[in-house]
């Protein structure tokens, strides 16, 4: 009842903007005012002991770029003892501990103890994506009449989370967030028109919030000079068994009906394809594994699961996208987003050969992405909700993962 009414206050708001601009109602760029996300910064809570944890974000230097970029790592802690480590490099999390059903913390997300191997050889590990997460075909589209050409860094084919230096390699401004219930950090960048292709100045800032109520939220905002494509992600691998082994008994449910089939290249056909009686039906709890290798013509196309669901939404609020259960440690993770879609990739391309932190050897499937968003090269399927942020415009969405364990 509550989620109904926010929802209904929310659309009658943009339903307000519309009217009042006489714009068109476009249902990815929510332009009301969200005055509670910019809060003041409450008190700075005193200092924390680890017996009885509150509040805390402690913050050290992480190294440095080639170019002589210094990075830093902010340590974030809530008061149930929840910790996100996350530097400024990439806006990557770097670490993710959380309680299982004894109340064991670890650390469920894989990548790298050293700056130094992110730079060398990540796969996207725990980092924002963008200008535009996941594929645009050919690297090619065309917006107001001009053509726009981007690397194709994907198998020298397509376009892929936002090309050769995404917004994942980037070091981000940074600055702390203190909250009366949640502790972050705010991360800003200015991806300058014509970076990667990509036309106008598009000024970014990712927050990430780790709450009281032992969930990562991440807001994203935007804006430009120059219309151009946005579709931002964060590319996080978990692993909800704390790295012990692939994630193929973890049981997935995703709220969608229908997804978005691809051809062999991974770029959407612009069907939209139920899910029913196929193994891409997670609308019922089922484990990652159960299926994976069925035969099915889309899986073998992703080597596994690595496909746009579309969620089904009603309004544009908050809605719950996607659970995740661990039956051995009995971790949960739910998803909840603004966004239209979700990328649920099952690790496919690991393949033994990255060691990752602690020495961690991460094998097949060894962990899970599950990254909200528009839908894959959305500029080039009209069909598709639009991508496109004009200036004016504020690009607003947030996703939340909440974690418990039963
Ligand atoms: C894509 C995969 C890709 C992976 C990068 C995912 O978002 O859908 O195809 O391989 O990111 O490691």
């Amino acid at each position: 009842m509550v989620e109904v009414k926010s929802q209904f206050i929310r659309l009658s708001l943009v339903a307000a903007v519309v009217g009042i601009a006489g714009c068109e109602m476009r249902p990815m760029h929510r332009m009301t005012p969200r005055a509670e996300r910019r809060e003041s910064a409450a008190a700075k809570p005193v200092a924390t002991d680890s017996k009885s944890p509150t509040l805390n974000i402690e913050t050290k230097p992480f190294g440095e770029t080639a170019e002589g970029q210094p990075v830093r790592l902010y340590s974030l802690r809530n008061a149930n003892g929840l910790t996100a480590d996350i530097m400024t490099y990439g806006a990557i999390v770097v670490s993710l501990q959380t309680p299982d059903r004894k109340g064991q913390m670890d650390d469920i997300v894989l990548g790298y103890d050293r700056l130094d191997d992110y730079i060398k050889n990540s796969p996207y590990f725990g980092a924002i994506v963008g200008r535009y997460g996941n594929r645009i075909a050919k690297g090619k589209f065309t917006l107001d009449g001009t053509e726009y050409t981007l690397a194709t860094n994907n198998n020298n084919l397509n376009h892929l989370h936002g090309g050769v230096k995404g917004f994942d390699k980037v070091v981000w401004d940074d600055e702390p967030v203190w909250k009366a219930d949640a502790v972050g950090v705010k991360l800003s960048y200015l991806s300058k028109d014509g970076e990667e292709g990509y036309p106008g100045n598009l000024k970014a800032t990712v927050t990430y919030l780790l709450t009281n109520k032992n969930e990562l939220r991440i807001d994203y905002e935007a804006t430009t000079d120059k219309a151009t494509p946005v579709n931002l992600t964060h590319h996080g691998y978990f692993n909800l068994t704390g790295g012990e082994r692939d994630i193929l008994n973890h049981v997935l449910t995703l709220n969608a009906a229908q997804f978005t089939p691809v051809d062999e290249g991974l770029i959407p056909t612009g069907e939209l394809t139920p899910v029913r009686g196929t193994p891409m039906d997670f609308t019922k709890p089922a484990e990652i594994g159960a299926r994976i290798n069925n035969g099915y013509q889309q899986l073998k196309f992703g080597g596994g699961y690595d496909h746009n669901w579309v969620l089904d939404k009603r309004g544009s609020g908050m809605t719950l996208a996607a659970r995740v259960y661990e039956p051995t440690t009995g971790r949960i993770m739910e998803i909840l987003t603004m966004e239209p879609g979700i990328q649920f990739y099952s690790g496919n391309f690991l393949d033994g050969t990255i060691t990752g932190k602690e020495g961690k050897v991460y094998k097949h499937r060894w962990g899970f992405c599950a990254e909200t968003q528009h839908f894959p090269d959305s500029p080039n399927k009209p069909s598709f909700p639009s991508t496109i942020l004009r200036p004016g415009e504020k690009y607003e969405t947030t996703t939340i993962y909440r974690f418990s364990a039963k």
